[in-house]
């Protein structure tokens, strides 16, 4: 008998011991995140219910959250995050509504300043009315002209890393998740969109209800406004556009119902309900946005060759890396972008084939190389593990936490092999689903479920140095392309004097072209040059990818035909990615400094708070 309860004992801590060691739970009292003021170790939002509406002559949104809390440990206080937003009233739900609040000061302007409520005792229930401001870091209000159709004005809004609390207060951190639901009253010539159930079509009443059932943490929210279409793929996806734009959409990402499927044989289902996707206005600062449900996504990737749905299968990734297991501060991103990016390239590989996902890694391995150049191999933010405590979190994102997160991703792949390091990452997608995860408890899983434990093999793969330390470990893999040798091949060819219309370019693809560009030597002649652009048209691409590649090299060279070619590009596309990187090559250089300031002071109003907040900062300095 006592030998039978000592057996069960020992059973039970056995497998309380070994089901802990299986999956770490992370912090009951959550994880510090330096980016919020909210005291969400006590209290925490569970649902949320914005009615707002839409003012297009003002540029405002006004409304009122209501929120449903959880006052885990008998908090006195609720605090939320605010910036730049107009508080009206605060209320509880109950007898004695009214509940006295303080907007405190702002320290830094991207922390914005914190909005602190007292709660009485069973306060569950808490709204607030207010207005943004027109100048909302997160919103974006387009004129007419902005769009494709020149008719009606469009709303968008880009809500990561840290800009939700610039329209709605909230606590803003990915640290905390909750469900929504919205009623938003627009002008009745525009369809209404968010991260939420979606409308196919407009409706006559301009007022749109929304469902979030899925938890999401606050940089997910997401809203846009346009006139808009939808076009289906199939019963769960399918793209929304201006209609001058709708064709075009549905032929370049008519393989989103196969990137879905895809996706779930590699890491399980889909758990978000509909997939669509919205295609924005150039302005749009990101490539993508993965907002729940609905994708954001730019234009300047529809070339009508389908080159550039990677964008596709990168923003659906995140369903599951990102959307599903959260980043638990900004400082944790790499959980988020670079699974996302290992995920992204294996989705275009069993898509369409080893040489095309090979053609991508190198891509990547390119960039990340040259932001290791850019940044120093020993500056702290090459690292996995950031520290932007202090800082705005949009400051400190490079391409590090993308393609050296992917690359570490590649490493154990390799050294694991493909079956257990998947089964490894469909499990870790499941046990932390709707969870946030940082660096620390990742990398305690990564020992408890695939290293098992055994230093050797940690010591091995440098687990340490990768996470940590900043630069690159001796075993990051390298990519080869056989694909970009005949690129290389071809280069060399010119270089050495044949003449670009006898260059052998026959079937080259966006990311053929990418490679030959970025791969042309830092002195060319402006003669070689202007060969190139007049054999192949490269300043006048119409594919955004290809000419972005060859700006940079117009800049660096001097070849000034290309100038009227960037101007335009900057006056009409408003995406981080090429504008920033673009203004700094041409202010870097004495005799274009001019020239972008020029350009700068017209295209300025065109671009999203996003793009001008970072493109100020450099030509401030
Ligand atoms: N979630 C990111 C965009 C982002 C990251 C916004 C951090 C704000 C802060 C999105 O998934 C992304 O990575 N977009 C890339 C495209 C991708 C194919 C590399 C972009 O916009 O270039
Ligand atoms: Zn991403």
């Amino acid at each position: 008998m006592f030998s039978m309860r000592i057996t069960i004992f020992i059973f039970f801590v056995l497998t309380m011991l070994f089901s802990a060691c299986q999956a770490p739970r992370p912090k009951a009292e959550g994880f510090k995140d330096a980016h919020s003021f909210s005291n969400t170790d006590s209290v925490r939002i569970r649902h949320m219910d914005l009615n707002l509406n839409l003012d297009f002559e003002q540029h405002t949104l006004s409304g009122v959250v209501t929120l449903k809390i959880d006052n885990l440990k008998k908090a006195r206080t609720l605090v939320l995050d605010t910036r730049d937003l107009e508080i009206f009233k605060v209320e509880a739900q109950g007898d004695n509504p009214g509940r006295t609040y303080t907007l405190g000061s702002v320290a830094t302007d991207y922390m914005g300043a914190p909005l602190t409520i007292r709660l009485q005792p069973g306060d569950s229930v808490i709204s607030v009315a207010y207005k943004t401001s027109p100048n909302a870091a997160a919103l974006q209000w387009l004129n007419p002209e902005q769009t494709a159709g020149k008719k009606y004005p469009f709303l968008f809004s880009q809500s990561q890393a840290i800009l939700a609390r610039t329209w709605v207060p909230c606590q803003d951190t990915p640290g905390v998740r909750f469900t929504y639901s919205a009623t938003i009253q627009a002008p009745k010539e525009l369809l209404v969109l968010m991260s939420a159930s979606n409308p196919k079509e407009k409706n006559k009443t301009g007022i749109y209800h929304f469902e979030m059932e899925q938890p999401i943490p606050s940089y997910l929210l997401a809203l846009a406004a346009g006139d808009l279409r939808f076009r289906a793929f199939d019963g769960r996806s399918g793209v929304y556009a201006e209609p001058e734009m709708i064709d075009k959409a549905a032929y370049e990402f008519a393989d989103t119902p196969n990137m879905i499927q895809t996706a779930e044989k590699l890491y399980g289902p889909y758990r978000w309900g509909r997939y669509d996707i919205l295609v924005l206005p150039p302005s749009f600062p990101f490539g993508g946005m993965e907002n729940p449900r609905l994708t954001f996504a730019t234009p300047t990737v529809i070339t009508g060759d389908r080159s550039l749905v990677s964008l596709i299968a990168h923003e659906l990734a995140h369903s599951w890396s990102g959307n599903l297991v959260t980043n638990a501060t900004w400082n944790d991103i790499w959980l988020n972008e670079g699974f996302t990016t290992y995920f992204e390239l294996r989705i275009m590989e069993a898509l369409y084939g080893r040489e095309y996902e090979e053609m991508l890694e190198q891509i990547g391995y390119q960039d990340l190389q040259r932001t290791l150049e850019e940044l120093g191999s020993d500056n702290p933010d090459t690292r996995l593990a950031l520290n932007v405590d202090d800082r705005d979190p949009d400051e400190a994102l490079s391409l590090i936490a993308y393609e050296k997160g992917r690359s570490f991703l590649k490493m154990l792949e390799i050294e694991f092999g493909r079956p257990r390091f998947d089964a490894f990452l469909k499990k870790y997608f499941d046990t932390y689903a709707f969870q946030s995860m940082d660096t620390e408890h990742f990398t305690q899983y990564l020992r408890d479920n695939l290293i098992k434990h055994r230093r050797r093999v940690e010591g091995q793969i440098h687990l340490r140095e990768w996470i940590y330390e900043p630069g690159l470990p001796e075993n990051c893999p390298v990519p080869d392309s056989p694909e970009f040798r005949k690129v290389d091949e071809q280069r060399m060819a010119f270089l050495k004097g044949t003449p670009a219309e006898k260059l052998d370019v026959k079937g080259w693809s966006t990311h053929h072209w990418l490679h030959f560009i970025r791969a042309l030597p830092r002195k060319m002649t402006t003669d070689q040059m202007a060969a190139l652009d007049t054999a192949f048209s490269l300043s006048a691409s119409p594919n955004s990818e290809i000419a972005y590649a060859w700006f940079r090299q117009a800049i660096g060279h001097e070849y000034a035909p290309a100038l009227p070619y960037i101007k335009r590009f900057l006056l009409h596309v408003g995406r981080a990615k090429f504008v920033v990187p673009l203004y700094t090559a041409l202010n870097s250089h004495k005799a274009y400094r001019q020239f972008a300031r020029d350009v700068y002071k017209k295209a300025r109003e065109g671009y999203h708070p996003v793009a001008y907040g970072a493109v100020d900062r450099l030509l401030r300095q």
